[in-house]
């Protein structure tokens, strides 16, 4: 075994946890071998409710989990963790504008941030999964001088496997023979996932499937309106398959991606393909060692390019208002 992690999760007591909390005991996020110290913070109005899910904890008897703690103050709830997965958010109520749900978030990821700043363990990686991510994302990123920007991510993998899994389905393929699936821009219906440069097997997706109108009418909407379709279909948001992604996003940022593979996360820009600098968007990238680089040199046609263009000026606009609401400074 080695040492043991300290991961906080945040919303703890949400559907999304629900699915989240188990896999990590059980040793799906960080591997067989690393024992986990569980942080799970809350709004004080939902501690009650984690207390439940920390029995239910305990009641799995999990071998790798050493201990649990319930916060429901951040300067807590972060103190010394390695893994912070930010799931918990004001989500958007009937007759909220998007500007409205920004400034609902503003004051939670600039708590969190400062708190991680301040107590999070120096190797600290923050994974945001709570909405509009990528820009809760930039908060906590902004509110945290001292920790270096590239380990403020969100979260695309949701995209990325939603996008699989439909060309899988397409191709009457296994998920498992696709491979360099990309999500490009914000986690938000403006998002481009992007078959160009993903393979089936050896070959290129795009010739295998050869239907260019399939890929624009049908792959690229389906993907950007899966999260509504769960909620028509479900009556309530995607938390397993979120939850499922989140552990597939910290357990390849930790443990690598697999040779002559790529995955989708979404990172603080460096001006990589045209996006502004300090932007979290979504890319490419490969993982080893602990870190992760975007893939570079990919060919951007026209059509891709006006695609991830649109999604990043989403994003540009959303990093406007939370500096314009003096919830993150520019630069
Ligand atoms: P939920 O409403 O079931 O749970 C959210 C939990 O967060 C609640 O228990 C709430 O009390 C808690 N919370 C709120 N503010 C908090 C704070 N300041 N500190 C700690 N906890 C706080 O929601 P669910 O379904 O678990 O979703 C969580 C978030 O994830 C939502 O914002 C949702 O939109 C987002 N999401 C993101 C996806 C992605 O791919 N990036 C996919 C699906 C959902």
């Amino acid at each position: 075994a080695t040492a043991p992690v300290t991961v906080t999760v945040t919303g703890a007591a949400g559907q999304i946890a629900y699915g989240l909390l188990f896999r990590i005991a059980s040793g799906a996020m960080l591997g067989p071998r690393t024992p986990v110290r569980l942080r799970l913070l809350e709004i004080p109005a939902a501690v009650g409710a984690v207390e439940g899910v920390a029995m239910e904890l305990d009641d799995g008897a999990f071998p790798l989990l050493e201990s649990i703690d319930i916060s429901d103050d951040p300067w807590i709830g972060f103190d010394g963790t390695s893994i912070a997965v930010l799931v918990g958010a004001r989500p958007r109520s009937a007759g909220m504008e998007r500007s409205d749900l920004l400034a609902a978030n503003g004051p939670i990821f600039t708590d969190q941030g400062s708190a991680i700043n301040a107590n999070a363990a120096d190797d600290v990686k923050v994974l945001v999964v709570g909405n509009p991510a990528n820009t809760n994302a930039f908060i906590a990123m902004s509110n945290a001088p001292d920790v270096p920007a590239a380990r403020f991510t969100a979260l695309t993998r949701l995209d990325h496997n939603r996008a699989i899994a439909q060309v899988a389905a397409r191709a009457d393929v296994p998920a498992a023979s696709i491979s360099r699936m990309t999500v490009w821009g914000n986690h938000s219906a403006t998002q481009y996932p992007d078959i160009g440069h993903a393979l089936i097997g050896e070959r290129a997706a795009a010739d295998v499937i050869a239907d260019p109108e399939w890929v624009r009418e049908s792959f690229i909407p389906t993907v950007q309106q899966r999260g509504s379709a769960i909620i028509a279909a479900r009556g309530a948001s995607s938390a397993a398959s979120a939850a499922s992604a989140a552990i597939d996003h910290i357990h390849d940022w930790v443990r690598g991606t697999p040779s002559g593979d790529w995955v989708s996360m979404a990172v603080p820009s460096r001006g990589h393909y045209g996006v502004p600098e300090g932007l979290i968007s979504s890319f490419p990238v490969t993982c080893a060692d602990g870190e992760y680089t975007v893939v570079p040199g990919l060919d951007i046609d026209e059509f891709s390019r006006a695609r991830i263009d649109l999604s990043v000026a989403e994003l540009a606009a959303e990093r406007d208002a939370v500096i314009e609401l003096g919830f993150a400074k520019r630069g």
